[in-house]
């Protein structure tokens, strides 16, 4: 199982994740945790991406690119996986599958959360991140609309798309989500 799972801020990304990846027993893969682990760690990757975070807006496709190549390699993602935020524009979801291609294997499912925006800023205003600051939240709304949910016609196109209402409480998500699946 090779899940992708896309949605605005706040959308409950982690959350359908971590479900997702107990109930099938798959690495959880969460670019933006791993990138808030690498600022509070201070390390090159966290001062490259700080300002980037803070201010809402895509760390580059380079770096992000790089990052899941190397994380898709390790022992633990050999059986499957869960990205949790990745791709988030149209050129990592092209340049995954040219990869996953290379490793004989590919996307499953593309999940993607639909909510309302005023949800997404209520839940994420309710959690208040690092990156939760209304300036950043607002950036952060903007790129969803720029970049990623253009991407979803990628996934569509290939028929691996499944759009889940996320705006019902968090089990009858997941419940949704495995309906889908399956
Ligand atoms: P990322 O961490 O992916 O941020 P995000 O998209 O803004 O999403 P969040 O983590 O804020 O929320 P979530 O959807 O996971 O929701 P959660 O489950 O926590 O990325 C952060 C930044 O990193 C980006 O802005 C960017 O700069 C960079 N980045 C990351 N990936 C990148 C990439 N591929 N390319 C370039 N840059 C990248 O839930 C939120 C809250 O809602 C929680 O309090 C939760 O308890 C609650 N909740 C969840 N589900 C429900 C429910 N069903 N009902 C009620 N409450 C719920």
């Amino acid at each position: 199982m090779r899940l992708i799972v896309l949605g605005g801020p706040g959308s409950g990304k982690g959350t359908q994740s971590k479900k997702l990846s107990e109930h099938f027993g798959i690495p959880w893969i969460s670019t933006g945790d791993v990138l808030r682990a690498e600022i509070a760690a201070d390390s090159t990757l966290g001062q490259q991406v700080s300002e980037t975070l803070a201010k809402g807006e895509l760390v580059s496709d380079r770096l992000m690119i790089s990052f899941i190549r190397k994380r898709l390699q390790q022992t633990d993602a050999a059986n499957g996986w869960i990205l949790d935020g990745y791709p988030r524009t149209a050129f990592q979801a092209e340049e995954l599958d040219f990869f996953l291609d290379s490793l004989n294997t590919q996307v499953t499912y593309a999940i993607w959360l639909e909510l309302p925006t005023h949800s997404l800023i209520e839940r994420s205003e309710n959690r208040a991140a690092i990156d939760d600051t209304p300036d950043a939240l607002r950036r952060r709304i903007e790129t969803l609309a720029e970049t990623t949910i253009p991407m979803l016609e990628y996934y569509d196109y290939r028929q691996r798309l499944l759009s889940i209402d996320g705006n019902q409480p968090a089990d009858d998500v997941k419940r949704e989500n495995l309906t889908g699946i399956r």
